[in-house]
């Protein structure tokens, strides 16, 4: 059996990425902190071996080299964003994003696999990201072009914005007493689970270059998002409509693909099974 890296395995998206290629693949996860999990998930499953954890930090680059260490292919999901971590946008996040996880830590991990068996290295991106784009879309705009230029064979997958995502913003947002909103940007929100599937597809495939772009079912405007999220999560903040600037309707167009790859999991029965994080 070969054995697959997972960075981020312990993440939205990696740890289905985890789980789909465990019956196929040893799967060996980077996490900062894997005792914590180690104690959930290092029992034999269903199907497959147990998850080796190879603790490390792609922001200092320790343990990094060890991780890739009899590797074949690598999936690379970490990702560091302030923002989605706290769940809203701050000014100082429409200035800059710390390089750190996604530029200098894809650059170490690239680095060790040249030197070593790894024959795919599948990155995980944002659809749009080569578009109009903030100060952390132009970091993964940025690994982008290290996994390209990197000489391992390589796969970038990009999707649109993750459910979870979507739903922490909002369960923030709505704090407020009145959320002023430009109802018609279009959103096209996406399964991290339906994602998955495609990532181990690919690891399957092996290298293929730029992938086609993923996204959800449904193409809505903001407006719709908004209001399925109250109906279902029971909150009732006044939604004051704002007209959408050009600029702004273009950076959502850029990223929905409504010609891409559709998962199958709409934002409502997303909702309707998963309750707030
Ligand atoms: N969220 C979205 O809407 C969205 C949409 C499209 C594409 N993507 C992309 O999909 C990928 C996964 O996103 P996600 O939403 O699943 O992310 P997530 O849930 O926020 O998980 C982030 C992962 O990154 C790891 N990580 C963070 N800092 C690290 C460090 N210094 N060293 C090593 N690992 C570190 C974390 O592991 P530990 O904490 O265990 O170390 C965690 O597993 C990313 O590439 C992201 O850009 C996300």
């Amino acid at each position: 059996m070969d054995t697959v890296l997972v960075t981020g395995g312990t993440g939205h998206l990696g740890r289905e990425v985890v789980e789909l290629l465990r019956p196929l693949h040893r799967v060996r996860v980077l996490s900062r902190s894997p005792v914590a999990e180690q104690a959930d998930r290092s029992a034999d499953g269903p199907e497959g071996e147990p998850v080796e954890w190879a603790r490390g930090d792609l922001a200092t680059g320790e343990g990094v080299a060890e991780a890739v260490d009899g590797v074949s292919a690598v999936v690379h999901a970490a990702t560091f964003s302030p923002a989605a971590r706290r769940g809203y946008l701050r000014p100082s996040d429409l200035r800059s994003s710390p390089p750190e996880v996604d530029v200098e830590g894809t650059r170490a991990l690239l680095a060790a696999c040249a030197g070593s068996g790894v024959d795919h290295f599948a990155y995980v991106s944002i659809v749009g990201v080569d578009r109009p784009r903030g100060p952390y879309l132009r970091l993964k705009a940025e690994a982008e072009g290290l996994v390209r230029d990197s000489g391992v064979p390589w796969s970038v997958l990009r999707a649109t914005q993750f459910h979870w995502l979507l739903d922490r913003m909002l369960g923030r947002m709505t704090r407020l007493p009145v959320l002023p909103l430009p109802i018609r940007v279009p959103v096209q929100p996406a399964d991290a689970a339906d994602f998955a599937e495609q990532v181990a597809r690919q690891v399957a495939a092996g290298p293929g270059g730029m992938c086609r772009d993923f996204g959800g079912p449904e193409v809505l405007p903001l407006g719709a998002i908004v209001d399925q999220w109250q109906r279902v999560r029971g909150h009732r903040t006044r939604v004051l409509p704002l007209p959408t600037p050009s600029a702004l309707a273009r950076v959502g167009h850029a990223m929905t693909c409504p010609d891409g790859r559709r998962g199958t999991t709409t934002w409502s029965r997303w909702l309707a099974s998963n309750p707030p994080e």
